[in-house]
C-alpha cells in the first residue's frame, strides 16, 4: 500500500526513521512529509535514504512557473494517489490544525485533500497532552473516525514522567495494518438514502413544535457511506450542521416534506436509514397569522403525520430498511415492537432524555436490533465511529 508518513517537529520525530524502516519492511511505499518543525530535528536525508523516494518538505517548492499542473499542485496529486495518512509524531501543533482545517504547510494542505484513513500518534509533554485545548482537538478528531494511537507513560525528553511519549513503533505499525485491512470500499455501488434531524410543524407562522434531534448522527452516517464508497441522498430536517460535500442534500422543514422528498428519491436507494426524529402529530389547522397573546387559556388540536417509515416497510421492496427508535424507557422492548411493527430489517435503538441522552450529544451509545433475534450493543463512541458500527451491520445484511 502506499502511505503519506508525516512526520512534525517533536523531540520523537527521530523515532518516526525507525518506523519508516518497518513500514518499508512490511512491504508498503512510503512518502515522507516532514514540517519545518521535523526539520529541526531530524533530516530529511535519512528519510530519503530509508524509503528510496523523495522527502516533501515545501509546499510551493514545486509551484515554480514551468512545473506542469500536476507537479505544480503537489499536494492534490500525493493525497489522490496514497491508501492512508499516517503522522508520528504528531505534535500540538499539528492535531491543532488538522482538526481546524488549518492550511498553511504541505502536511496541513494535504489532510484537507485526502480522504482516506488517517492514524495520528501524538506525542508531547504530559502537560501539554492533558491540556484541555489538545483534549478538545483529539475528540474531535476521532469524531471523524481518525484512528489516534495513544502515547504510552513513560519518561519524557523534557525532565517530567507522564502520558506524552510516542507509542511504540510496533503499536503504531499495528494501527495502520488495521485501518489499512478496514479501508472500506464495501459501499460502492450502493445508494444510501438517510434521513436526519427534527422536523417542525408548524403552529403559525412563527412558531412550531417540534424536538431536539440536532441531526448529528445522520450527518455522521451520511459522511461514513461516503468515505466507503456510497452515493448518499441525505433528507434533513432543519439543523446547524454542514453536510458533507458529496452528498446529495435536499432540505426539508415538515414531516410531510420529508415524506415526499423519501418517495421521490426511493427509487434509487438500495439502503433506506430513517434516523430523522421526525413528528409524530402536527397542529390540526396551522393558522395563516400569528396567534395573539390572551390571557385564556389555549388548546392545540394535534393530528397525526404521516408515517414514513411503517409506509416505506409495506409491502415488497428491494432496499435495506433501517430505523431508529429513541426511547426514554423499555429500549430493547419498543425497539422490537418497532421492528417487527414497521417490517424493518434492522432498528437503532437508542437513550434520548436524561443523563446521557443520544440527543444533543457528540457521541452514542446504541442497541442494533436485528430480524434474527440478534441484538448488538454499540459501546458509547463518536457518533462517526458509531456510524461504522452501523454500516458493519448494514453490508451483512445485505450479502
Ligand atoms: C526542543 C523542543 C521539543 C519539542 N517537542 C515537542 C513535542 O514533543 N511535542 C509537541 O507537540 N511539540 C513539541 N515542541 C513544539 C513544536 O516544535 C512546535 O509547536 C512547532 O510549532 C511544531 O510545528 P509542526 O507541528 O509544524 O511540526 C518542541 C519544541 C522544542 C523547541
Amino acid at each position: 500500500m502506499r502511505i503519506v508518513l508525516g512526520v512534525t517537529g517533536g523531540i520523537a520525530a527521530y523515532k518516526a526513521a525507525e518506523l519508516a524502516r518497518q513500514l518499508v519492511r512490511n512491504g508498503h511505499e512510503i512518502t515522507v512529509v516532514m514540517t519545518k518543525g521535523a526539520e529541526e530535528f531530524i533530516r530529511p536525508l535519512t528519510f530519503a535514504s530509508l524509503t528510496g523516494r523523495k522527502v516533501i518538505t515545501d509546499l510551493f517548492s514545486s509551484a515554480s512557473p514551468d512545473a506542469t499542473l500536476s507537479s505544480a499542485v503537489e499536494h492534490i496529486g500525493v493525497a489522490r494517489e496514497h491508501d492512508l495518512l499516517l503522522v508520528a509524531p504528531a505534535t500540538a501543533d499539528v492535531l491543532a490544525k488538522f482538526a481546524h482545517g488549518l492550511a498553511d504547510d504541505f502536511l496541513s494542505t494535504l489532510y484537507l485533500a485526502f480522504d482516506g484513513p488517517v492514524v495520528l500518534a501524538p506525542a508531547m509533554n504530559d502537560r501539554m497532552w492533558s491540556h484541555a485545548a489538545v483534549r478538545e482537538n483529539v475528540a474531535v478528531l476521532r469524531g471523524r473516525g481518525h484512528a489516534l494511537v495513544e502515547p504510552g507513560d513513560g519518561y519524557l525528553a523534557c525532565g517530567t514522567v507522564g502520558p506524552g511519549r510516542l507509542a511504540e513503533s510496533e503499536k503504531i505499525v499495528a494501527a495502520v495494518e488495521d485501518a489499512l485491512r478496514k479501508r472500506r470500499t464495501d459501499l460502492v455501488g450502493q445508494t444510501i438514502l438517510i434521513t436526519a434531524g427534527p422536523t417542525r410543524e408548524p403552529v403559525d407562522p412563527v412558531r412550531y413544535i417540534s424536538n431536539r434531534s440536532s441531526g448529528k448522527m445522520g450527518y455522521a452516517l451520511a459522511e461514513a457511506a461516503l468515505a466507503r464508497g456510497a452515493r448518499v441522498l441525505l433528507v434533513s430536517g432543519p439543523v446547524n450542521l454542514q453536510p458533507p460535500a458529496r452528498a446529495e442534500v435536499e432540505q426539508v422543514q415538515t414531516a410531510a416534506e420529508m415524506r415526499d422528498a423519501v418517495f421521490a428519491h426511493l427509487f434509487e436507494a438500495t439502503v433506506v436509514i430513517k434516523c430523522a426524529a421526525v413528528a409524530d402529530f402536527r397542529p390540526a389547522t396551522p393558522s395563516a397569522q400569528k396567534i395573539k397573546k390572551t390571557s385564556a387559556d389555549r388548546t392545540l388540536e394535534l393530528v397525526p403525520v404521516p408515517d414514513i417509515l411503517a409506509e416505506l416497510g409495506d409491502g415488497p421492496r428491494n432496499f435495506i430498511l433501517v430505523g431508529f427508535a429513541a426511547e426514554t424507557e423499555n429500549l430493547l422492548d419498543y425497539a422490537r415492537r418497532k421492528l417487527e411493527g414497521k417490517n424493518c430489517d434492522m432498528i437503532v435503538a437508542n437513550r434520548v432524555g436524561g443523563d446521557g441522552s443520544a440527543f444533543e450529544s457528540e457521541s452514542n451509545e446504541v442497541l442494533l436490533v436485528l430480524r434474527n433475534g440478534e441484538t448488538i450493543p454499540v459501546d458509547r463512541a463518536p457518533k462517526r465511529v458509531v456510524a461504522d458500527h452501523i454500516f458493519d451491520q448494514i453490508v451483512k445484511l445485505g450479502k
